[in-house]
């Protein structure tokens, strides 16, 4: 078997705000993809898996905010990634590094490919001057949304510079009349500067992108067709150059021999994920180049929300591609949250932080089982609505998967000194087969069928199609009730005398937390908590995939049960969104 090299990436969150429940869709999916590449590549002999992150730590807005706060950009971006890597944790997202672009490793590979862009011949950077807005007070050039003005259109007044929200009417935000600075609320004059464009424009890039974006499946379908778009057929493309610089004074990397100039934090920011890659190599020793050199044979993937497909897709792999390292193998990119139907709120109390939601003592798994049940790998939005939300984590995590372990464990306990019983030579024999022979065909059928599902959810979960994933565990889920119901435990354990009884007794039970046990391998990626409160439950090791192989040995001893996960009590989903709002 060829050992495979993966990175792993999630977007960077911006380091002036808090995590939500938005941001979560992404994280959690990504952590849910490796965890179930790592299980399947038990250290030692698999696959080697990282998965790097970082905050994104540039730009006006975080300058701006810190000076608000009376702080240096340096103090908020420690406090705000103590805060995020909290909220991660929280969450039982598990990076292999946890970093930040301000660091020396993105300021060297941001310095590194921007003068292997300029060098190149003809140099793929070049400089123009552009007029923007200027707030003479503050003396900074704005970014649009620190703008507002009055509407062109029906002369609304505190319009921001893109659309109006009186009449709907869209425009530049040169457009506005009597455009103002939110910030010192000074009216803004136009000036000029230079800036360094990278040209995303020239055949070089153009020629490359057109072949990148539609071969090897780098992209999803409709994100390719999107690419199709922006990239044009003809000789004619819509693309043009990239704007990289910010003038002084900027939260930033000062580009290396131009005094004042600034790279744009959307230029750094990718380059972030080689920053995070490179210090976890310094920690652990792995080989940076072999995963990022031109002509790398490792996987790199990126996990993506659909808004910054426009970045990962144009000019991250352009940037890359001309100077000298390694393009990704894919972009993965999602739909957004909506809650209840609607786009997060504020005033209807669904903007909902991480923080917030543990704050109400609501579990983070049942988050991680939700998003699972309707993630399909696709860049459609997806919905939280509460009611569906509360049913299905009540109804088929807890009332299916957790009510398994909950009603064998004290047959198991009670009657059997905590034991399994040898259930390794259940083969399905003949029909006519009487008492115990029974059970054991039945629960070899019911064993056989998951065992039979495994390939089908390791594809699903391989595809990101965790909708099906979780379809197929907990249909499987259900017969295993049906198997317990149907054998009706709680009259044998009336009979306990009849030795006969009392095997089959033994043997049904056996059979359903072996059961319970495979559900657990399949679902423990999604859950990695509660597998792991159940692997201490069932006294086993860590569970990997291939453990399915295996089976609880006759004379097994298995736990006292504990609770492993109460119903969602909708008292805190309703206190939750009072305290969002
Ligand atoms: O859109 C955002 O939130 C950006 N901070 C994502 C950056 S992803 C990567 F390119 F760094
Ligand atoms: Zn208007």
């Amino acid at each position: 078997m060829n050992k495979r090299k993966i990175l792993v990436t999630s977007a960077l969150p911006y380091a002036n705000g808090s995590i939500h429940l938005g941001h979560l869709v992404e994280y959690i999916q990504t952590d849910i993809w490796v965890r179930f590449q790592k299980m399947c590549s038990p250290e030692g002999d698999g696959h080697e898996i990282y998965f790097v992150c970082a905050d994104d730590t540039h730009g006006t807005p975080i300058m701006l905010r810190a000076e608000k706060e009376g702080i240096t950009p340096e103090a908020l971006i420690d406090r705000v990634h103590s805060e995020h890597l909290r909220d991660f944790t929280d969450f039982h997202i598990e990076f292999d590094n946890y970093y930040t672009t301000h660091s020396p490793e993105t300021r060297q590979y941001s310095e590194d490919i921007y003068s292997k862009l300029k060098a190149a011949d003809p140099s793929l950077i070049g400089t123009q001057c552009i007029e923007q807005f200027y707030d003479s007070v503050k003396n900074i050039f704005l970014p649009d949304r620190f703008i507002k003005g009055e509407c062109p259109k029906c002369s609304a007044k505190d319009q921001y510079g893109d659309n109006c929200e009186i009449c709907g009417a869209a425009y530049a935000p040169t457009d506005l009349i009597k455009p103002y600075s939110t910030v010192s609320n000074a009216a803004l004059v136009m000036r000029t500067s230079e800036h360094f464009f990278f040209k995303l424009s020239d055949n070089r890039c153009i020629s490359f992108l057109r072949h990148w974006t539609r071969e090897e499946n780098h992209l999803q379908p409709e994100a390719a067709n999107k690419m199709r778009e922006w990239l044009g057929e003809s000789e004619q493309s819509n693309l043009s150059d990239w704007d990289i610089s910010r003038d002084a004074p900027y939260f930033g990397f000062e580009i290396p021999n131009a005094s004042g100039k600034y790279f744009y934090v959307w230029l750094d920011a990718p380059i972030g994920y080689m920053g995070s890659f490179k210090n976890l190599c310094n920690q652990r020793n792995i080989n940076f180049d072999e995963f990022w050199k031109k002509g790398s044979t490792t996987e790199l993937y990126h996990f993506i929300g659909k808004d910054i497909l426009y970045f990962h897709a144009l000019f991250w792999p352009a940037m890359l591609e001309n100077s000298g390292y390694r393009t990704p193998t894919k972009i993965f990119s999602h739909g957004f949250l909506t809650i209840n139907g609607e786009k997060m709120s504020k005033s209807r109390g669904t903007f909902i932080t991480a923080e917030n939601y543990l704050k109400q003592g609501l579990d983070p798994e049942y988050l991680r089982y939700y998003y699972a049940a309707k993630l399909n790998g696709t860049m459609e939005d997806i919905d939280l609505n509460f009611d569906d939300f509360t049913a299905r984590v009540n109804s088929d995590l807890v009332g299916k998967y957790i009510n398994i372990a909950s009603r064998v464990a004290g047959f198991l306990v009670n009657y059997f000194n905590y034991r399994v019983t040898d259930i390794s030579g259940l083969v399905i024999q003949s029909d006519s087969l009487q008492g115990p022979e029974q059970f054991k065909t039945g629960g070899a059928r019911l064993i056989d069928e998951l065992l039979e599902n495994a390939d089908l959810i390791h594809t699903h979960m391989e595809n990101r199609r965790y909708n099906l994933a979780i379809s197929t565990i907990m249909a499987l889920t259900g017969k295993v009730n049906e198997y317990w119901n149907q054998q009706k435990p709680w009259d044998k354990a009336k009979q306990l005398d009849d030795e006969q009884q009392k095997l089959s007794l033994h043997l049904v039970s056996s059979i359903t937390i072996e059961c319970f046990r495979i559900l657990t391998i399949f679902l423990k990626p999604i859950l990695p908590k509660l597998a792991q409160n159940a692997e201490s439950f069932l006294n086993v090791e860590p569970l990997q995939w291939k453990d399915l192989s295996k089976t609880l040995l006759p004379g097994h001893q298995i736990k006292a049960y504990k609770h492993l996960m109460t119903r969602i009590d909708r008292k805190k989903i309703d206190a939750m969104i009072e305290a969002s709002k």
